[in-house]
């Protein structure tokens, strides 16, 4: 497998907003409503949010490709806390998960965040039901470092733990 890992641009905004729907299709019926869903994809993915995001010192967008085919992507900011990055998104394709992709795009993130950013802490929000993705970041280093509720308006929460990773 040859997969390679750059910034997202401009013209991925399309590709990658689409392969989202498609994730977050295989991963989230069940754990939130599909009204939640569809507010949160139009809200994080629209063309002018990611591309303002892009023009955003402090935050990055990063895509997978294997062959030239899209099959993940991640976001990560810092946040107002020193030293301390958050991974915000973190996406691969159902058919193409448990190869590492994941992994190599956390590896990314990583290391931007501790040896260009100087930051020595990696945090994350995942939903408390959303098992298999708490099993990878388990694998990947993090532990629950608290839980919250968050009310993001119009009537929809988001129930997450926040996992932490020292770097
Ligand atoms: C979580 C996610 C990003 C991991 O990406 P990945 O490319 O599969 O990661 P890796 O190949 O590095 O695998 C890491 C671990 O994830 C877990 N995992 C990933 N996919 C899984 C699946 N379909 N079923 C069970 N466990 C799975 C496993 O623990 C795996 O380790 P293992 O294969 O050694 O057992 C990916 O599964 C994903 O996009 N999930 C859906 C979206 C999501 O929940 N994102 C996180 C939002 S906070």
């Amino acid at each position: 497998m040859s997969l390679v890992i750059t910034p997202l641009v401009a013209a991925d905004i399309a590709e990658v907003a689409a392969l989202a729907r498609v994730v977050w299709q295989a991963t989230y019926p069940g754990i939130i409503s599909q009204a939640q869903i569809d507010h949160m994809l139009g809200d994080r993915y629209g063309r002018a949010r990611v591309a303002n995001e892009l023009a955003t010192p402090g935050i990055w967008w990063d895509v997978a490709r294997v062959d030239g085919v899209l099959v993940g992507f991640a976001a990560s900011l810092t946040t107002l806390r020193q030293g301390e990055m958050k991974l915000d998104k973190l996406y691969v394709d159902p058919a193409q998960q448990r190869q590492g992709i994941g992994g190599a795009l956390i590896d990314t993130v990583v290391a931007r965040a501790r040896d260009v950013v100087g930051c020595s802490t990696l945090i994350l929000a995942v939903n408390k039901q959303n098992s298999r993705a708490i099993t990878a970041y388990d694998k990947y280093g993090f532990s629950v470092r608290e839980s919250v509720r968050v009310d993001i308006g119009n009537g929809f929460v988001m129930d997450d733990f926040i996992m932490a990773r020292t770097l």
